[in-house]
């Protein structure tokens, strides 16, 4: 059955302020085809659940430490994701490691927002800050960021966008990470996401 809009679900773990993105995006007609139906948090003080709240969409918290192991963590987000009837599955800032069960569970249902140019700077130990101190630690004098489908293998799968954005000298991995969010992963997480739920909602 054609639907109006593809059902989104968004995972987080710390500030949302990708989430922010995509909720600002929906309001200001940049994302026309999906809506944020669900935000998952994998940490109780995540400041974007405030948000999601802030916006009225429906939040769940999981805690692996309140789970029996990776696969009760991880069924009681999938059966979340199913109860709302999930089309597409945004990863936006979740430092959680998914199971192969998983991301085959839901293959090609599942993008991540990653602060570099993939393959460069990505993969197990690759997250948040230390993906600016690397760039930095290197000397590259161009990062971005990529959006990519999500598999098995962490930062590993198929690139969906990517945007680049300038070093400059005496930049500190802050103030890069700030530019990086700002020129790139703030615009192209919601392009990735119109996109896709265009193309959910034609199938
Ligand atoms: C973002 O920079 C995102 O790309 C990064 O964490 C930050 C989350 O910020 N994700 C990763 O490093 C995943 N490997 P946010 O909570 O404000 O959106």
């Amino acid at each position: 059955m054609r639907k109006n809009k593809a059902r989104v679900a968004v995972l987080v773990s710390g500030g949302g302020t990708n989430l922010q993105a995509i909720i600002d995006a929906q309001k200001n007609g940049v994302i026309r085809h999906g809506e944020v139906r669900l935000v998952i948090a994998n940490k109780a003080d995540a400041y974007a659940l405030t948000r999601a709240r802030n916006a009225g969409i429906p939040t769940l918290t999981v805690l692996k430490k309140e789970c029996g192991g990776q696969r009760e963590f991880e069924e009681k987000i999938a059966a979340a994701l199913e109860m709302h009837q999930i089309d597409l599955i945004v990863l936006a800032g979740f430092m959680a490691i998914l199971s192969k069960d998983f991301t085959g569970r839901f293959e090609r249902k599942i993008i991540n927002v990653h602060p570099s140019l993939i393959p460069s700077f990505c993969g197990a130990g690759f997250y948040g800050l230390r993906v600016h101190e690397a760039a930095l630690a290197k000397g590259v004098k161009v990062t971005g960021a990529t959006v990519h489908f999500v598999n098995e293998i962490p930062d590993g799968g198929e690139i969906i966008l990517q945007k680049a954005v300038k070093v400059y000298p005496h930049d500190t991995p802050q103030k890069l990470q700030l530019r990086v969010m700002k020129q790139a992963e703030w615009k192209i997480l919601p392009a990735a996401v119109e996109m896709l739920s265009a193309k959910i909602i034609a199938e």
